[in-house]
């Protein structure tokens, strides 16, 4: 047992207790484990944008190429012209790649309304803002909170087909059996006939894959050890986190790209109330980014009831959004 309770443990109230329960069940898992959902705190935002500004992390730039460059075959494999829908974008942030498609749809007087789903109602304000004053004829309905809760929201509405965006390569954070569970639950929320966007990042030669992830510069590794840092502050944790290092791994076969956390001595870390013991060498499972092959996708739409409609890929043939059909 490497977690040893000192006392009864009380986290704040206030939204962080999963985050204390989820940090404490994985440091006391074998090998211990902390969920990358965790990372993006204001400096774990501000840190993924350099890693999206960075040479080596093509992800973003090929997503954008589809988007801004296929944007007509995008419209046309998710939209009829006699058909009235609703494009609901998971996570959708700044919808910097998605604005191409609203402004398509628009042009071309289609009917449709679009939902953006985030946790963050400051984001989803400032992005209503700016497709205000950018597509003034768009109708919004921005949805806080959690996806699937807001699912539940956006398919009580309305009847209307439904199309469901979830972009970025985020699929390729979870493990296999929960990206499953998460595309099979989409696909219980759906009518027959709704569709699923979802963008994958495909396997290719693996220096290249490596590179994204592992930068010279660190970004990543800083990107990794802020959720130490974040441990720290908001549960009353004494992560040193000089004491840990980044290390990267892809695996060309399997195609899961993972970060891990190195201790770099015997040492000894207070959570709140608790005692976690690091040996040296011991590593702390970070993230995967889980990379994939044209037949991985296949089964992951078929396990989960979708068959696949049509597959747009940039040009360099490095990245693909996906669309299923229920
Ligand atoms: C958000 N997600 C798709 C990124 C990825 O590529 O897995 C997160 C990331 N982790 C390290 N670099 C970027």
């Amino acid at each position: 047992m490497n977690v040893q309770l000192k006392q009864d443990c009380h986290f704040k109230n206030d939204g962080t207790d999963n985050f204390g329960a989820d940090i404490l069940k994985g440091l006391s898992a074998h090998p211990k484990k902390l969920s990358s959902k965790y990372f993006y705190d204001k400096t774990g935002d501000r840190l993924f944008q350099q890693i999206m500004a960075m040479p080596e992390y093509y992800l973003t730039n090929c997503e954008l190429d589809i988007f801004q460059n296929k944007t007509e075959e995008l419209a046309k494999a998710i939209s009829n012209i006699n058909e009235s829908f609703d494009l609901i974008e998971l996570g959708a942030g700044d919808a910097m790649k998605s604005s191409y498609l609203l402004k398509n749809l628009v042009e071309k007087g289609t009917n449709f309304t679009y939902m953006p789903i985030d946790i963050s109602g400051n984001i989803l304000s400032v992005l209503q803002e700016n497709l205000k004053k950018k597509l003034p004829e768009l109708e919004i309905l921005p949805l806080e909170g959690e996806y699937f809760d807001m699912l539940d929201k956006a398919t009580g509405i309305s009847k209307r087909k439904k199309v469901v965006l979830f972009l970025g390569g985020n699929i390729g954070n979870m493990e296999s059996e929960e990206a499953r569970h998460f595309c099979n639950e989409v696909k219980r929320k759906l009518n027959a006939g709704d569709l699923f966007l979802v963008g994958f990042d495909l396997k290719k030669n693996p220096n290249t894959i490596l590179a994204a992830y592992n930068d010279p510069a660190g970004i990543t590794a800083s990107f990794n050890l802020n959720l130490l840092t974040r441990i720290n502050r908001e549960l009353k944790a004494d992560f040193k986190v000089e004491n840990f290092q980044h290390y990267q791994n892809y695996d060309p076969i399997s195609g899961a790209c993972r970060s891990f956390l190195v201790s770099l001595c015997d040492q000894e870390v207070h959570v709140g109330n608790h005692l976690v013991y690091f040996k040296r060498d011991e590593l702390i499972d970070m993230e995967i980014s889980q990379k994939f092959s044209e037949q991985d996708i296949k089964k992951l739409a078929g396990d989960s009831g979708f068959h696949i409609l049509v597959e747009i890929k940039d040009t360099k043939n490095w990245f693909v959004d996906s669309i299923w059909m229920v």
